[in-house]
């Protein structure tokens, strides 16, 4: 089909949820260049939105994947899994963790540590603390429980009154998160970048307060690692940037390297509170996406792409930010999880002008160009970015 073709069935078809989207189809990819419908390829700096940490094609994925999908691809959580049973020893081994619950998405990973932080103050006869406190301009997903998280009035407006109730705090202001504490308080939860508002750093002193406030008031710190986790920011999580340890780490995006895979990690003394029962799922952990896990993780930690990912992603702020344009305000983040902020509202004309060039970038609002690539990417690769914003910043017509 041509992308005419493929346009019209979703125009005819699909629910409206997506607007116009983006006019490419991709129909394959190698390493990190994509290929449209047209023949058209493209670098990829958005890895379908910081998920395809090994790129395309990867052999030893498709190997494994194939070798998987002829033995066994589903089985129910009634009876054990071997690659689930490994997957969990593998990130417990691996982080400051002790349990692991395989869903299939960011959301739902989510949904699960909101139900298990209520879960585990019941358990205590405090059923009270239920007030959960997430950040301003936050994404934690559309489920109905995570869209009452994101504190992004967008996403809520058509869905309320909301069933849960979260306490949304300025990001960064210190002061606005103590007060918001009370004894009802059961948690905060936060991602340390935050990435759909534009890659968006949480301060040194925030994550202090955080932790001040967990060692005072008997809250949990619950982390969506959905985008920073998997080696998206040059570490395995984001937690190991602030020296700190979350009671709860939600995962989803890259751990299954493009197979559907969530997962959500949490100390002993927490996980204690769910019982046989308590939570469930019917595909989540299952043999294949396990097993794209297993490879991911193996790759990552024995392979060299996470080094790889610190190296080049620091390699790749470097390059950015010695770009000298009048145009860039800021380049900031972490590791190859990076947002170009620009002085003028001209994201989407930046990003549609990089395109036509052969790149795909992630656009964040008006002024955030967000590049959240393969971990795979090389050197190189980064120099020809590079080189094609610096050109589609010095022409006059991009303002
Ligand atoms: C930080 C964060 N949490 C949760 C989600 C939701 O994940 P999913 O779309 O897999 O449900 C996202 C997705 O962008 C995310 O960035």
């Amino acid at each position: 089909m041509n992308l005419q073709q493929v346009q019209e069935l979703d125009a005819n078809y699909y629910m409206n949820t997506f607007g116009q989207r983006t006019p490419i189809c991709f129909t394959e990819g190698k390493g990190i260049t994509l290929t449209d419908t047209e023949g058209k390829k493209y670098q990829d700096f958005f890895a379908g939105i910081a998920v395809n940490c090994l790129g395309y094609g990867h052999p030893r994925l498709v190997e494994e994947l194939k070798d998987q999908v002829e033995k066994l691809t589903h089985i129910s959580n009634v009876f054990y899994t071997e690659n689930q049973a490994r997957l969990a020893e593998m990130l417990v081994n691996n982080s400051c963790l002790d349990r692991v619950f395989f869903a299939n998405t960011g959301a739902e990973a989510n949904e699960g540590a909101i139900k298990l932080v209520k879960k585990y103050f019941v358990e205590q006869g405090k059923a009270e603390k239920r007030e959960i406190i997430t950040l301003k301009n936050s994404f934690h997903g559309r489920t109905l429980a995570t869209v009452a998280a994101t504190g992004q009035e967008k996403y809520q407006k058509p869905y309320l009154p909301l069933l849960e109730k979260f306490v949304h705090v300025e990001v960064n202001d210190c002061a606005a998160l103590t007060d918001a504490v009370n004894e009802n308080t059961a948690a905060i939860m936060v991602e340390l970048i935050q990435g759909e508002s534009g890659v968006l750093p949480l301060t040194e002193e925030f994550v202090a307060t955080i932790e001040q406030l967990r060692k005072e008031k008997d809250l949990l710190l619950v982390v969506d690692e959905v985008q920073t986790g998997i080696g998206r920011t040059g570490k395995l999580f984001a937690y190991e940037w602030y020296g700190i340890e979350p009671d709860i780490v939600t995962l989803a995006k890259g751990l299954g390297g493009g197979i559907p895979i969530g997962a959500f990690l949490a100390k002993d003394s927490v996980a204690a509170a769910f019982h046989p029962g308590d939570h469930g799922t019917t595909f989540g952990g299952n043999p294949l996406s396990a097993r794209a896990g297993l490879v991911v993780l193996d790759e990552l930690l024995n392979n060299g792409v996470l080094k790889n990912a610190a190296t080049v992603g620091a390699y790749m702020q470097e390059t950015l930010s010695a770009i000298e344009s009048e145009k860039i305000e800021q380049v900031r983040g972490k590791g190859l999880m990076i947002g170009v902020v620009l002085s003028q509202p001209i994201a989407k004309a930046v990003g549609g002008a990089l395109r036509d060039k052969g790149y795909i970038v992630g656009v964040v609002g008006d002024k955030v160009l967000r590049l959240v690539p393969p971990l795979i990417i090389t050197k190189d690769d980064v120099d020809g970015l590079a080189e094609a914003l610096k050109d589609v910043l010095g022409k006059d017509e991009i303002k």
